[in-house]
């Protein structure tokens, strides 16, 4: 299989590089086309898998889709919705985590709709309890069969009020999807609040829904009985763009990141900082460099928005290999996101990874059996190793590692990058990396 890079690593990055849209806020402002009656324009996309799919499942549906690569911009136009055909969807089974996302417009759209077996990065269980009872709540009937989820709505869907036991974004994209269009009042309690969720919220609002943010995690929305298409531009990838700011500390580089933007990024600077990172907010981007000298430890714990995201905490772990003393990191997102840490450990890391809680405050995961803390001491020279990447973040953070570490590594499985870093290949070689396809 060609989907292996042998990379040459040692070699610090340097140069200058472009982040494009938020892969985790276009998938969904292409879910919220379908709700309009007219068409919507989407710019900054970036040209990933997660687009690519999504882009097939909608048209499955009899969405128009238009794409301009290289402007980065999508038309979108679901004026003839329809039902896609079972065996046609199925076909997309397993490739992503968004066709969920769908049954909430095609209820509205159609009064039901039928859901593949869902996919996306085996990090943790990630089920899809919280979906299914608020589509309940809404008062959509919901069938989960061998292939899929079949749903309908066959008195429409009514305005409800929600708590979630835990603010998951997938959940209160769910809700949001569901709520504008549903007749009457939805409130809900302990929402996400990442800043593509917001943004999500800005696309629904020029399609004409009403919706008002809280301080205290309540998202309450007025149905309306029509949306229109939307015209917006995706906030930046800040996932990517803090990928991009690791691989400049693992590998002792110089990276600028043009489309990197400070406010959705202010917990990732103040870490970066306190690692011993140095950065520099630009007009158009931050440059993120290593200074010399020692990286310094960290006692880390993921969150929730505004909290240190679980996708940075991936690539970073690379970075704290090199720094000097020990450094605790806490996931409290997903019970198991520190399976890639077994590469770096071949490769010359030394992780322990354990069941409590450590260095934070106690999560949902403390005494069971998830090893979701990790003890990184450092600084231990990386070795060059043969890999294979496990997910996509964990991927990332394996590709980094071999082009921190001296000689020459084999990074398989490279294709999964491919789902949320847009041109990662040239990107590498715009900063100087040396590798090659085998
Ligand atoms: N959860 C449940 N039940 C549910 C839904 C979620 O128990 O019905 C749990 C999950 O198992 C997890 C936690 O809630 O432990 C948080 O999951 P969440 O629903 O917030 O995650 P998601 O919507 O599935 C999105 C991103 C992830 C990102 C998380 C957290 C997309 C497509 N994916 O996932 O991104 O890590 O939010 O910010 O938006 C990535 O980009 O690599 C990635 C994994």
């Amino acid at each position: 299989m060609r989907d292996v890079l042998q990379v040459n690593g040692g070699i610090p990055l340097h140069g200058e590089i472009t982040v494009r849209g938020a892969k985790n806020f276009v998938s969904k402002a292409m879910v919220a086309s379908l709700l309009g009656d007219s068409p919507s324009e989407l710019r900054n996309v970036p040209m990933i898998r997660d687009v690519t799919v999504v882009t097939e499942l909608l048209e499955l549906h009899g969405v128009k889709v238009d794409l301009d690569e290289e402007a980065g911009t999508l038309r979108l136009d679901p004026r003839n919705v329809e039902l896609a055909h079972v065996a046609d969807i199925d076909a997309h089974a397993g490739s992503s985590r968004i066709p969920i996302l769908f049954c909430g417009p095609l209820l509205h759209r159609l009064g039901e709709a039928f859901i593949p077996d869902l996919g996306g990065c085996r990090i943790g269980d990630r089920p899809i309890n919280y979906h299914l009872d608020i589509l309940r709540q809404f008062g959509a009937e919901v069938d989960k069969l061998d292939q899929g989820i079949a749903i309908r709505a066959p008195h429409g869907l009514i305005g409800t009020k929600v708590r979630l036991p835990y603010p998951s974004v997938g959940a209160t994209e769910q809700l949001l999807l569901t709520a504008v269009r549903a007749d009457g009042i939805t409130e809900l309690s302990n929402a996400a609040i990442e800043p593509e969720i917001l943004d999500l919220i800005n696309v629904l609002q020029k399609m004409g829904a009403i919706i008002s943010v809280d301080t205290d995690r309540v998202i309450r929305i007025e149905g309306v009985p029509r949306l229109c298409g939307f015209r917006h531009t995706s906030l930046p990838d800040r996932i990517e763009a803090a990928s991009w700011a690791s691989a400049a500390l693992a590998t002792r580089g110089d990276i600028t990141v043009r489309g990197a933007h400070q406010p959705e990024m202010t917990t990732f600077l103040n870490v970066f900082r306190k690692v011993g990172g140095e950065f520099d907010v630009l007009d158009d981007g931050i440059r993120f460099w290593h200074p010399g000298g020692d990286l310094r430890s960290i006692v880390l714990e993921t969150d929730v928005h505004p909290g240190f995201m679980t996708d940075w905490q991936q690539p970073l772990v690379v970075a704290l290999t090199q720094a000097k003393g020990l450094s605790i990191v806490h996931e409290t997102v997903y019970e198991n996101r520190f399976g890639f840490a077994d590469a770096l450990i071949g490769m010359g890391a030394n992780i322990q990874v354990y069941r409590e809680c450590l260095g934070g405050h106690p999560c949902r995961f403390g005494q069971r059996n998830f090893y979701h803390s990790a003890v990184i001491s450092g600084p231990t020279p990386l070795e060059a190793a043969d890999i294979e990447v496990p997910d996509l973040r964990g991927g990332f953070s394996h590709l980094i590692a071999a082009l921190a570490a001296k000689g020459q590594s084999n990074v398989a499985g490279i294709g999964i990058i491919d789902r949320g870093y847009e041109h990662f290949r040239d990107k590498l070689s715009a900063l100087g990396a040396e590798f090659r396809m085998l």
